[in-house]
């Protein structure tokens, strides 16, 4: 990030004009400096501390002649990292190596499939190994303990209300090996939490980082704060869209507000329930054409899931599809969106591996087209 980036975001965040913000940004350095200047320290509490350090005068080595020289005692200006900004770096270098990946899943419009697509993305995911983690943050009708016939002893909302505030209590085994953390359905309180509340909240959810390689959000539907600041934490998005007119338009909604909200992370889109590849590309091919006319964002299509009975078939017996029923069209679909998902195989960025919209328009070649013969 150049200056100009940190002004343009400065601006941003805190609805200073560009021209205030310049001003702003340039004081902050002028006085940094100047303070350095006198031979003080400016201390910024959890990010670090500047200061103008005396170094001594020592012996070197010219570097390419490799002749010893005498260099004087100097003052150079010292930057010392705080606590905070060590910890982020440290869960930078943990992304960095895949572990753990925070994905929200959310919509514009409910009763899209968000939940079903979030507990069977997490089993698949522990099925490829890694330790995945669900929480149910759709305060409004959180129901990952319903689908999955659970009984959760303390949810989200005892962290809220204080009840119990050790994250690791209220951690339930799920199927197939995965791990959640279940809403409280109703709770309205999380909505009217400050951001300073919604903090502490969130810091609760620290021990996870340790402990996950995947931690998946259910946020719930639609562009409230609510689900707006789960959104915030995760590395990444997938918002889950029906070929419904009414879900196209409240998920353009969102993406929209995602985009006024210059949110930089990767935004994925699933298109479910749909009947064929066919209208799958239709539809994505048509959101993205208007997002691409309108909007800042790129969002990437991440794969479709088939309308499958199966699915309400699982629902009905309390189990995830994937499960149940392995080798349904639905499971099928999944498996090819978590395979893309897996942050150990993967690290997608938009665009960067093609998706399912133009990979099967290719033409099959001699050999492929031979395999095809001989699989009928
Ligand atoms: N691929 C699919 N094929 C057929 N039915 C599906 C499919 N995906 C989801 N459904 C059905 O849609 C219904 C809603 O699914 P789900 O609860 O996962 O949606 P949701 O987006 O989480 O809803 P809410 O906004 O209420 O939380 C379920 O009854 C499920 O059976
Ligand atoms: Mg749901």
């Amino acid at each position: 990030m150049n200056k100009n980036e940190l002004v343009s975001r400065v601006s941003a965040e805190s609805e200073i004009p560009i021209k205030k913000s310049q001003l702003v940004v340039s004081s902050i350095f002028d006085n940094i400096e100047e303070t350095l200047a006198n031979g003080d320290k400016v201390r910024v509490l959890g990010f670090g501390s500047f200061e103008a350090k005396e170094r001594a005068a020592r012996v070197g080595r010219n570097p390419r002649t490799g002749e010893i020289l005498e260099i004087s005692s100097t003052t150079v200006p010292v930057f010392r990292p705080g606590k905070k900004l060590k910890a982020s770096i440290m869960k930078y270098q943990r992304r960095k190596s895949g572990l753990p990946k925070i994905v929200a899943v959310t919509s514009g419009k409910g009763g899209v499939g968000k939940t079903n697509y979030v507990i069977n993305t997490a089993i698949a995911f522990a099925q490829q190994g890694l330790k995945t983690y669900i929480i149910d943050a759709d305060l409004g009708t959180a129901n990952v303990d319903v689908l999955l016939g659970i009984k959760a002893k303390y949810t989200i909302e005892h962290l809220v209300n204080k009840t119990n505030t050790n994250i690791m209590d209220v951690v339930v085994d799920g199927p197939g090996g995965i791990k959640i953390i279940a809403g409280g359905s109703g709770i309205q309180s999380l909505t009217e939490l400050s951001e300073s509340e919604l903090n502490r909240v969130f810091d609760l959810f620290e021990p996870l980082e340790n402990d996950a390689d995947v931690i998946i959000i259910d946020t719930g539907s639609g562009i409230s704060r609510n689900v707006i600041n789960f959104l915030l934490p995760a590395d990444e998005i997938v918002v889950v869209v029906t070929p419904e007119p009414s879900s196209i338009t409240d998920a353009y909604a969102l993406i929209k507000v995602l985009n006024e909200k210059k949110v930089k992370k990767p935004v994925k889109m699933v298109f479910n329930m749909v009947d064929d590849l066919e209208e799958a590309r239709n539809v994505a091919k048509r959101m993205l054409e208007v997002i691409g006319r309108f909007l800042e964002i790129k969002p990437y299509p991440l794969g479709y899931i088939l309308r499958d009975n199966n699915v309400n078939k699982a629902v009905k017996i309390m189990e995830p599809f994937i499960l149940a029923f392995p080798g349904s069209p639905a499971s099928k679909n999944l498996y090819a969106i978590s395979e893309k998902l897996n942050p150990k195989v993967h690290n997608l960025k938009d665009g960067s591996t093609k998706s399912f919209i133009d990979e099967e328009d290719k033409p099959l070649g001699f050999v492929a087209k031979l395999k095809q013969f001989f699989r009928k």
